[in-house]
């Protein structure tokens, strides 16, 4: 038998429901990943609450849930997807994570794990990890640049702090000011979010902001426009109908081929690290996401089978 995570209707976490079915088996061009973690993503709540956003991302009710995903490839139907049995995998599917078997096809993102890193982790790389390294190439950002990067302490903002300093620019965060501690640690000066933020931002010593990135709403990419960085050097990747015109909208797709093997690269030599705030058990996935979606997480959370 195998655990699943369904929605049959859209609404709140009250909505997902752990179904035991027969395992999965995979089909020509296709294998199955016996899943270890999941790394949660607003973006999966935020579909299975809202029936619109589900129907732009394709996913039609009864659905599974949850889109990235570790774990180990357990049974193949054939060679031509180029994995075996046995390999470690990670990588991104559409809404149907959350399961303790997953079917994987040559559509699917799915990437070898390397040794060093632990699936927990694994489970948190593609959307967040992606979309981080999307934010900051899309307007350049490089070692001369003082970035500021709006919801600095979320899932992708701990990536997109720390590839910034990587880079080697120098980075001002915004979080709540109790955060201030957290984002110190990861290399990033902290401000808090709030009104007058690029007034505070002006009367930060030497702080002359070059590029943004917004990752929670439009505060930061306005606070950035009000501090004269040009348009072409803001991204954002939420709030979308809502940014200035000129902004960059953004997404993981934007990110350069080989921007994950930079941050598996960051990371096995210690110059990265995924902060998980909080592990769940698969049966308590609704726990899960009542957590995430209170919007106050620093890092990640991993849903575990
Ligand atoms: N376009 C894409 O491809 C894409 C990909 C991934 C995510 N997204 C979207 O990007 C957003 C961020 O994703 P995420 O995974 O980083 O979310 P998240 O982990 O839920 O973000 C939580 C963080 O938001 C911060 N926060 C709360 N209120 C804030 C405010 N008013 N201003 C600034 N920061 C605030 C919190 O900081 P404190 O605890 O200090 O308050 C917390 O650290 C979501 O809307 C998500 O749907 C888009």
């Amino acid at each position: 038998m195998s655990r699943v995570v369904i929605f049959e209707r859209f609404g709140g976490p009250e909505q997902l429901l752990l179904r035991r079915t027969v395992e999965p088996r995979p089909g020509p061009g296709q294998a199955r990943v016996r899943v270890t973690a999941i790394g949660l993503n607003p973006m999966d709540w935020m579909i299975s609450s809202d029936a619109a956003l589900a129907a732009a991302f394709g996913v039609s009710i009864p659905s599974g849930f949850a889109h990235d995903f570790a774990g180990v490839v357990d049974e193949i139907a054939d060679t031509s997807l180029g994995f075996a049995a046995g390999d470690r995998v990670f990588g991104s599917v559409s809404s149907r994570a959350a399961a303790d078997h997953l079917i994987i096809g040559p559509t699917d993102i799915v990437y070898r794990t390397p040794g060093g890193i632990p699936d927990d982790v694994a489970s948190t790389l593609t959307v967040a990890g992606l979309t981080a390294s999307a934010a900051l190439s899309v307007i350049g950002v490089s070692s001369s640049d003082t970035v500021l990067i709006g919801g600095a302490a979320g899932g992708v903002g701990v990536f997109a702090v720390q590839l910034a300093r990587l880079i080697g620019a120098t980075v001002i965060g915004t979080a709540a000011s109790t955060t201030a501690p957290f984002l110190r640690e990861l290399g990033a000066e902290p401000i808090s979010y709030g009104p007058d933020l690029a007034n505070r931002i002006s009367a930060m010593a030497g702080a002359h902001v070059s590029a943004a990135t917004d990752l929670f709403g439009t505060e930061t990419a306005h606070a950035a426009l009000t501090l004269r960085v040009p348009h072409n050097r803001i991204s954002a990747i939420a709030a979308r109908s809502a940014l200035p015109i000129g902004v960059l909208l953004t997404s993981a797709r934007d990110a350069a081929p080989h921007a994950m093997d930079i941050i598996t690269d960051a990371i096995l030599a210690g110059q990265l690290r995924v902060p998980i705030a909080e592990k769940f058990p698969l049966d308590r996935i609704q726990d899960a996401v009542i957590a995430q979606a209170a919007r106050h997480t620093h890092g990640k959370i991993v849903v575990t089978t």
